[in-house]
Parts: structure tokens; sequence; C-alpha cells
């Protein structure tokens, strides 16, 4: 089998078929997954119905897997496997959670814009989300092409961000909707944020890609205030319509994206519905094969 694409958006989005993902790769398979992920930047894979043991499989063979951020304070987890991450809004029994558990918080809070663990180091490169059931209405996921909108950035803007750092903070979304009473001190010490370049190097393409994201809480060497507008500013670009495409999902697709150079937030659906997707995201690895090729 081969793989096939087909574009979904002029820029960033491709329909991927050709490959069975519940089986072991080939060397250039992978290999010709990685060119299409570093050409696009998020791949659309429809009825491949994985098992949580078969996302692991697949997900482990582009590099270690990131076990993401725990619930702080919430309840135990659901799954029985440390390298998916729940991205649901059901307890062990698959019924909808109460409005106010942590686990629903987090749901609300992946509705703004952000690159998943962009508040940890070393940095993630893949996240491969799988629908298990599905809402009604709403839930679709949002993406954005972050070098797409580096290149059309106004020349003044690139000046002055171009040797900019932002400090991402792992709580910055959850504070953003909730306020920071809702954390221990103890909560957010044990989360320290960590620096990225606001223009990062994105290593499969070479493109650079405009950093953004609601992890990010303030700009380095900038005023508190003035440096949030800025962010505010940069993700108003990095987001708009021409740099930004819709999933909507089917039980059964993987949609893999890139968060070096993608943004992505979910959309508002019925709360007491169940929306049940599992994700697995991979530690950035070194591209040995990049320098030989
Ligand atoms: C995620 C995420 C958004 C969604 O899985 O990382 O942000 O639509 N998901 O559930
Ligand atoms: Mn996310």
């Amino acid at each position: 089998m081969t793989l096939t694409l087909k574009p979904l958006h002029p820029v960033f989005v491709a329909e991927a078929s050709g490959l069975d993902l519940r089986q072991p790769l080939c060397a250039d398979d992978i290999t010709a997954l990685v060119a299409a992920m570093d050409r696009y930047a998020v791949l659309v894979f429809h009825d491949q119905p994985l098992s949580p043991q078969e996302q692991i499989r697949c997900a482990e063979q582009f590099g270690p897997l990131n076990p993401g951020l725990k619930q702080i304070g919430g309840q135990a987890q659901r799954l029985a496997e440390p390298a998916l991450i729940d991205i649901s809004n059901v307890d062990a029994d698959g019924r909808p959670l109460a409005r106010d558990a942590k686990k629903i918080i987090s749901g609300l809070a992946n509705q703004l814009w952000h690159s998943d663990s962009s508040f940890q180091s070393p940095a993630v490169s893949y996240s491969m989300l799988s629908a298990v059931r599905l809402p009604s209405w709403g839930g679709e996921t949002e993406f954005s092409d972050l070098r797409a909108a580096w290149d059309a950035l106004p020349e003044r803007l690139k000046r002055q961000v171009e040797s900019l750092e932002a400090e991402h903070f792992a709580l910055h979304s959850r504070i953003t909707i909730l306020g920071d009473s809702s954390y221990t001190a103890a909560q957010q010490a044990a989360l320290p944020p960590v620096v990225w370049p606001l223009c990062r190097l994105h290593p499969g393409s070479g493109r650079k890609s405009l950093f953004a994201g609601i992890h990010a809480q303030r700009i380095l060497g900038m005023g508190l205030a003035e440096g949030r507008m800025l962010l505010h500013d940069l993700l108003e670009y990095a987001t708009l319509p021409q740099f930004r495409w819709t999933h909507h999902w089917r039980v059964g697709d993987l949609v893999i994206w890139d968060n070096r150079c993608t943004l992505h937030r979910g959309r508002a659906y019925d709360l007491d519905e169940p929306r049940e997707l599992r994700r697995t995201t991979n530690d950035e690895v070194a591209r040995t094969d990049r320098a030989a090729a």
C-alpha cells in the first residue's frame, strides 16, 4: 500500500489514505508520512478505528510518547494506558461529567487556540487524535498554519518579533477562563513555565513559524500588558481565516498534526452529550535522516 494525499486546504491540510495504521509501517511508509507532514501539517485519515494499543503502537513509530498534563487535583485517569490522553467529557462509566469537573474545565480550555504541551521542554512534535464517540452537534476541531501566518506577517512585525521569546505556562489557559484563585500556589509552582522563541524554525520544512497560542503568558523583556497585547495581536494573525481549517469529525477518524507549526482548538458542543477522543503526542526527536538527505 502507498500513502495517497488529497488536499483539503490549499496550504496545510490533506486527506491521507492507502495505509492501514493498525499494522506496523515499513520504513518507506514512515518516510512518506513524515514528508507529507512536512509538506502539509495536518493529515486526516478516515475509517481507522484504532484500539488504544493500536494507537499507541502507531504513534510510537514517530518517537517517544509525551504523557501530557495529567489532571491537577482531578479524578483518577479513566484510560488504563498512561500514554493515552483522554480527550473526553465522560466518567469511567462513559457518562458525561458534572460541568464543574476539572476535566470539563480542561476540555473548555482546549477550546482556546494552542499548541499541545508548548508549556513543556523538550518540545513535542505530532499529536494524533482519534474519534470514538461524538456529540450530535459541534465539537469540531479547528487548525491554523503558523508557517503561512509567519510568511504573511507585515515586515515591521516580523522584524520586531524575530528575536523575541515568550514564556509558556501550563495553567495559563485554565487561569484565563477560571482565574488564578482556582489553583493553589503549590499547584502553580509545580509546573514551571518554559521559554520558546516567537519565531520558530520548523526542522522538517525549513520554514519559520509564528509560535503563538494561549499557553504563552508573557514576552521576555517586555512589560506584562504590552507583551500580552502583542501576543493577542499575533494570535489574531496566526488564526486569520485564510490560514485556518475546520475538521468535522466522524467516528473512526484519526487526525495527525504537527504542534511545531500549527495551532488548534476544539469547538463548543452540548456538554450533556458524550464526546470521546483519544490522543497521543510525540516528543520531538532529532532528525539525523535529513542531514544525510
Ligand atoms: C487536543 C485538543 C481539541 C478538541 O486533543 O489536544 O486540543 O477538539 N482537542 O477536542
Ligand atoms: Mn490540544
